[in-house]
């Protein structure tokens, strides 16, 4: 009894014994929480005085899963799956009580209990699958014995947490405590061992393990996930479950953990959860810098934009004020966000109640002095310097003094902007992505002036709003963008020396993008560009010759591809084909036939040789930045880790080699290997290490 160890409490209360461990900040399950919770099993198993055992975590959550940091080292006994074996073997109830978010092994911890309860709001699910892993403490096993290994898989393979309530009505926990939960969960033990309820282990139960629409399920959830391994093994799983011994079950569940959590896939994903965390430290910034309170926000210009991102902050509970130009703008606009506040709603993911909630969070004014209030100002009104500039200065008479002023330009100087106020320590830029409200990535754009604090404040706003906030520099693009710019630049060439836009996209997306360049393109429209290059010169020969044919994207139902009335399916277009080749002759380019291995080199290696110059020149502070960036910013796969992580695994001299050869090919210099890449390369290094 006592302190078992730093991490585990065992204590009695009347006949009931309670472990509490307390390892924050989310009880994950390290060796010495394991190593007590065996010691807490074996004490309360011997004492006869002890009728039945709950087990609690203290802190704001129940074990939120496993240790990451001991993946890949050798085990240290006792492993999660002797404490669950004691578990099971223990003679009387044990409880598991649940709260803040029951997640991965600790979840399958609770699921080996005889019963489970949570308090309203707790959450519990298998993550497993987001690191390219499977759950491989019986998760796999047990799961689809509780609630049917239809709804198993679905929480298996998608990785999202369920709510206390569908918990309760799925039969996955059983019974949600009002007030203080370790109460609720000593009584309703007592109440077990006075009821002399019977003990049945979840692993014994059958009568759930029908195999019907397990085979259509399996088909619609991993549809998309072509050539995914974490997902194909999950489904291979929960199948074993209900055609094997669970033993037997359980014995191919580690196994399948075992080659995920060694194989590339997984590595992959758990460098880009690792880079996640990694990217909230930013240089210069020391650890105990307070972020300045935000209570509420302000953005101004209603369109498409500034409507996601006053979402954001109404999301996130924050009281938000939208700055619009004339009534009518602003209506649209926020009829805009109400729209898509509807559609949300429509495909459940909304209640009714709570839609109302967050546009009442939602006012609307068309004078700039309203921003006096607000802590955060996030300006989203066109892309034009000038008036970013008389925007800026007009802040900086209204808003409060500390208010943070951001910019969500996508190219133009944050510098320059905040020069327009005299309080440039104050401003920075937030480059949010379209759209917005659904967008994880959120670039933080340090200025030359920005203060430690008011950058340390984005970074916490972005975590509040459920982005993933990166640190950049300024310069043209930032990181996304800039890379992106070169992926474009190839792409046309690449139409020009012979392939076709499905080609290139197909390239693209057998990568595991969920969109190739062109189809991108076709989205986006292809005019905004085409408008700017006639203003500002500039030609891009295939695109100009498409649009001046009226192919300006989706919106018109041609652009590098065509669209059927109401479809977003891109499909070949004979007339596009044609254009190209006319350009191709033009030029006097002569076309050949391009594999899909060349054109999946031009299409990300250029890339990571701007991510080179960009860590060259510190617009980026690590090669782990980049690769989140891409992978929420633009659907890199993430179990490909990112560009520079690719880059590293590919080898940097392979890499360096076919830039040489490509940039004597086209004659362009800029595909030249950059320094830090071709040094690293002669090293035989790589960007991480
Ligand atoms: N659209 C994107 O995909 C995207 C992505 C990232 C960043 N950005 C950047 O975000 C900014 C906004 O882009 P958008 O696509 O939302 O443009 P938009 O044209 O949809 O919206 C701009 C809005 O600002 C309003 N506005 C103009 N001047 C104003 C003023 N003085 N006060 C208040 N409102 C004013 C306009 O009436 C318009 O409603 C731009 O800087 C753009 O580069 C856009």
């Amino acid at each position: 009894m006592g302190n078992l160890n730093a991490s585990v409490d065992l204590r009695r209360d009347g006949e009931i014994a309670v472990v509490t461990v307390d390892n924050p900040p989310v009880n994950a399950l390290k060796h010495e929480v394991r190593a007590g919770l065996a010691e807490a099993l074996r004490q309360t198993r011997a004492d006869a005085a002890i009728k039945a055992v709950v087990i609690g975590c203290a802190g704001r959550t129940f074990f939120a899963g496993a240790d990451i940091t001991e993946f890949g080292k050798p085990p240290q006994a006792p492993g999660l799956a002797e404490v669950i074996a004691a578990i099971e073997a223990m003679p009387k109830p044990v409880v598991a009580a649940l709260r803040g978010t029951a997640l991965g092994g600790g979840f399958e911890l609770a699921l080996a209990c005889h019963f489970r309860v949570a308090i309203a709001g707790a959450r519990v699910g298998l993550p497993e699958v987001k690191l390219g892993l499977l759950p491989g403490a019986g998760g796999t096993q047990r799961l689809p014995r509780l609630i049917g290994p239809e709804k198993a898989l679905k929480m298996i393979v998608t990785g999202d947490p369920i709510e206390a309530r569908e918990a309760l009505a799925d039969g996955v926990i059983d019974e949600i405590v009002d007030g203080d939960l370790t109460e609720g969960a000593i009584a309703f033990a007592r109440r077990v061992v006075s009821e002399k309820r019977p003990l049945r282990l979840v692993r014994d139960r059958e009568d759930k393990l029908v195999a019907e629409g397990f085979a259509d399920a399996a088909e619609t959830l991993t549809r998309r996930l072509r050539g995914r391994e974490a997902p194909a093994a999950c489904v291979e799983a929960v199948r074993n479950a209900i055609v094997l011994p669970f033993d037997e079950g359980l014995k191919r569940e580690g196994e399948l953990f075992r080659q995920l959590v060694a194989g590339d896939q997984s590595k992959a994903q758990r460098h880009i959860s690792f880079a996640e965390r990694e990217a909230a430290k930013v240089p210069g910034i020391p650890e105990d810098t307070k972020p300045r309170p935000i209570a509420t926000g302000a953005v101004i210009g209603a369109g498409t934009m500034g409507g996601g991102i006053a979402m954001c902050f109404a999301n996130a509970g924050i009281p938000v004020t939208i700055v619009e130009t004339g009534r009518d703008l602003l209506q649209k606009g926020l009829d805009r966000v109400a729209a898509n506040y509807r559609a949300t709603m429509a495909r459940g993911g909304l209640a009714a109640d709570e839609m109302d909630r967050r546009m009442a969070l939602i006012r609307g004014v068309t004078e700039l002095d309203a921003v006096g209030t607000a802590d955060f100002v996030i300006e989203a009104v066109f892309e034009e310097m000038d008036l970013k500039k008389r925007v800026f200065a007009d802040l900086d008479r209204m808003a409060k003094t500390g208010a943070v002023l951001a910019t969500n330009t996508s190219t133009l100087d944050v510098d320059a902007i905040a020069r327009a106020t005299k309080r440039p320590q104050d401003v920075l830029g937030t480059h949010f992505f379209s759209p917005a409200n659904v967008m994880r990535l959120l670039e933080i754009v340090r200025g030359a002036a920005t203060a430690p604090d008011a950058l340390a404040t984005a970074v916490a706003l972005g975590r509040r709003l459920s982005k993933v906030p990166v640190t950049v520099g300024v310069c043209y693009g930032f990181v996304g963008n800039r890379m992106l710019a070169r992926r474009s630049v190839e792409a046309e060439r690449l139409l020009l020396e012979g392939a076709l836009p499905q080609e290139v996209d197909a390239a693209v997306t057998e990568f595991g993008f969920p969109m190739g360049p062109f189809a991108m393109a076709d989205m986006a429209g292809l005019d905004v560009g085409w408008r700017i290059r006639k203003g500002r010169g500039g030609r891009n020969e295939i695109e100009d010759a498409l649009c001046e044919a009226g192919h300006f994207g989706q919106k018109t139902g041609k652009g590098y591809f065509r669209y059927e009335v109401g479809s977003r399916t891109p499909l070949p277009d004979p007339e596009v084909e044609r254009t190209i080749r006319d350009t191709s002759a033009r030029l006097g380019v002569a076309r050949r036939v391009i594999t899909q291995e060349e054109i999946l080199e031009r299409m990300v290696y250029p890339m990571v040789n701007e991510g080179a110059r960009i860590l060259e020149e510190g617009i980026a502070t690590r090669p782990g930045d980049i690769d989140v960036i891409w992978v929420y910013g633009y659907g890199w796969p993430v179990w490909r880790g990112g560009p520079m992580y690719y880059a590293d695994r590919l080898g940097l001299v392979h890499i360096r080699d076919r830039l040489t050869l490509y940039a004597e090919r086209s004659a362009d210099e800029s595909l030249r290997p950059a320094t830090r890449l071709s040094q690293l390369a002669a090293q035989g290094r790589g960007f991480a290490s």
